[in-house]
Formats: structure tokens, sequence, C-alpha cells
């Protein structure tokens, strides 16, 4: 039996990376799948190849979330997985420094302003069932401080905090809405690609972004996807206000690290 069968769900900036993964394996668990994204080229592509429905969504953006509940007034799972470094348009510094202001909002816009969004949406179009599922794709980052990517880090560390608010309002309420953050440190999407480069040092420069990884390898984005689908079914129906990591042995504490060679 698909774990996932007549689930709705819904998952924002899913045009590629963990969030195509998602999808991917919503589909494969028999869920009734909306690919949302601010590219709606990508989106309708990765709904074409799964059976799914796409929509343009801009997470930021009130009127789109508005637009969307219009179109899906009810749905079942919604997975926020839409965020940026803050390093797509440049590469200003993001120190706690030198950052200005515009490049800081910029960040928050889309990660948190984009998260209270979507948790509003979650809680209004799961109410009708009295049930669902809230994921939000924090990050390792959330959890320790990132001096060169403060934004990020700052953002990703509210998300964590604004899943437990609404983990605890939805019970509170009185509803079976569980909300939970996903906390993924390196794995490998797109959003990698300016670091790694395409040149002949590409798999040095590989290698010393997990140096301190204790598997010592990115993660999969079907990885992540294995924990979305788990958080999606009733398997997780105790599973409210956690918070997952999911690193490769990251965080577990630099005493844990193996010995290097
Ligand atoms: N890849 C990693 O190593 C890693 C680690 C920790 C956390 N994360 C988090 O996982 C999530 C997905 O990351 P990824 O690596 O797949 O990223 P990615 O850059 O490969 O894909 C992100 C997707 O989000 C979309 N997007 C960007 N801004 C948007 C907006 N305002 N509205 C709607 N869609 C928007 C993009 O168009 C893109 O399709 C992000 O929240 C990211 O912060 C990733």
């Amino acid at each position: 039996m698909p774990r996932l069968n007549t689930k709705i769900c819904i998952v924002t900036g899913a045009a590629r990376g963990i969030g195509a993964a998602i999808a991917r394996a919503f589909a494969r668990e028999g869920a009734t799948v909306l690919v949302t994204d601010k590219d709606k080229g990508g989106a309708a592509d990765i709904a074409r190849e799964i059976g799914g429905e796409a929509m343009r969504l801009d997470v930021a953006s009130e009127p789109d979330w508005a637009a969307l509940a219009e179109a899906w007034p009810e749905c079942d799972v919604l997975v926020n997985n839409a965020g940026v470094t803050g390093f797509e348009a440049n590469s200003r510094p993001h120190d706690p420094e030198t950052a200005s202001l515009e490049d800081w909002r910029a960040v928050h816009a889309v990660n948190l302003d984009g998260t209270f969004l979507e948790c509003r949406y979650g809680i209004r179009a799961m109410r009708p069932r009295g049930a669902g599922s809230i994921i939000n794709i924090s990050s390792r980052s959330g959890l320790v401080g990132i001096p060169a990517a403060a934004a990020y880090a700052s953002s990703k560390a509210a998300v964590r905090n604004h899943t437990k608010s609404v983990a605890l309002y939805c019970a509170e309420q009185g509803l079976n809405i569980r909300c939970n953050s996903i906390h993924p440190a390196a794995v490998l999407t797109p959003m990698w690609e300016p670091m790694l480069g395409t040149g002949p040092d590409r798999e040095a420069r590989m290698a010393a972004f997990v140096a301190d990884t204790p598997l010592r390898r990115f993660g999969d984005p079907d990885e992540v996807a294995a924990l979305a689908v788990m958080l999606a079914s009733d398997e997780a129906a105790y599973m409210s206000g956690a918070e997952l990591n999911i690193d490769g042995g990251l965080l577990a504490g630099s005493a844990a690290a193996p010995k290097r060679e």
C-alpha cells in the first residue's frame, strides 16, 4: 500500500534539487502532488514527469499564497522547501560586520517570511480536515553560527523556531496538524554548482567541503526526500515540533569525528 495514498501534497521550490526529489518521492507513494516554484517552466517539467500539477508560487509573495489558497483551498501535506543562500545573484559578503541590510532582508524575505506565509496557508488549508503535516526545510546552518552566511543561518534558525510555535499552536487548537523541521547539511543539488565549478579541481573541492563530515560525502536529495515521506505519512503521527538532522553525522559533535589520516 503506498504510504501517501489519497493525500494532497504541495511542495515549494520543487523545480529542482531537494524539492524535486521530494515531489518525485511523494508521487511514488501515491500522493496527488502540486509542484510549485517561482520557476514556472521548471515546476511544469517536474509535474509532467511525475503526473502531478504545477503552479508558479514565489514563497515571499503574499498575493501568490492567496492565489494558491483560491486554487487549492485544502491539502494534507505541505513542504516548505524553497530557500536561498543569498549568493545566487551576487557574491557580496554576508558576514555580520559588512553585510548590507538589503541583502540581509532579501534572504529573510524568502526563507523566513516565506515560512510564515507557508505555515499560515497550511494551517488554514488543513483545518477543514482537522489534520495534516507541515514540513519545513531548515538547515544544519540553523543550528550553528555561520559567519560567512550570517543571514542564511539566522533565517534557518528562525525556521526551526517557527516550526515549534506552529506545532504548539495547532495542538492548542485541538488540531492534529503536525509541524516538523528537517535540517540537512551538504546535499548535492544545483545550489552547490557555483561553488564546485566544472574544472579539474571539482573533485578536490567536493572532498574539501565534506572533509569535516564523519560520513565524508555529500548527501543525496533522495535521502532528504525519504525523511520527508516519513514525516508526511501517518507513520509519524506522534511527531510534532521535532527537528531532524540529516547531515552525515556532522552535528554529532567534533569530539565524535573520526580521526583524519
Ligand atoms: N543543498 C544543500 O546542501 C542544503 C543544505 C541545507 C538546507 N538546504 C535547504 O534545502 C532547500 C532546497 O535546497 P536545494 O539545495 O534543493 O536548492 P536549489 O537552489 O537547488 O533549489 C531551490 C529551488 O527553490 C526555488 N526558489 C528559490 N527562491 C524561491 C522563491 N522565492 N519562491 C519559490 N521558489 C523559489 C528555485 O527556483 C529552485 O527551484 C532550501 O531551503 C535550502 O536552504 C539545502
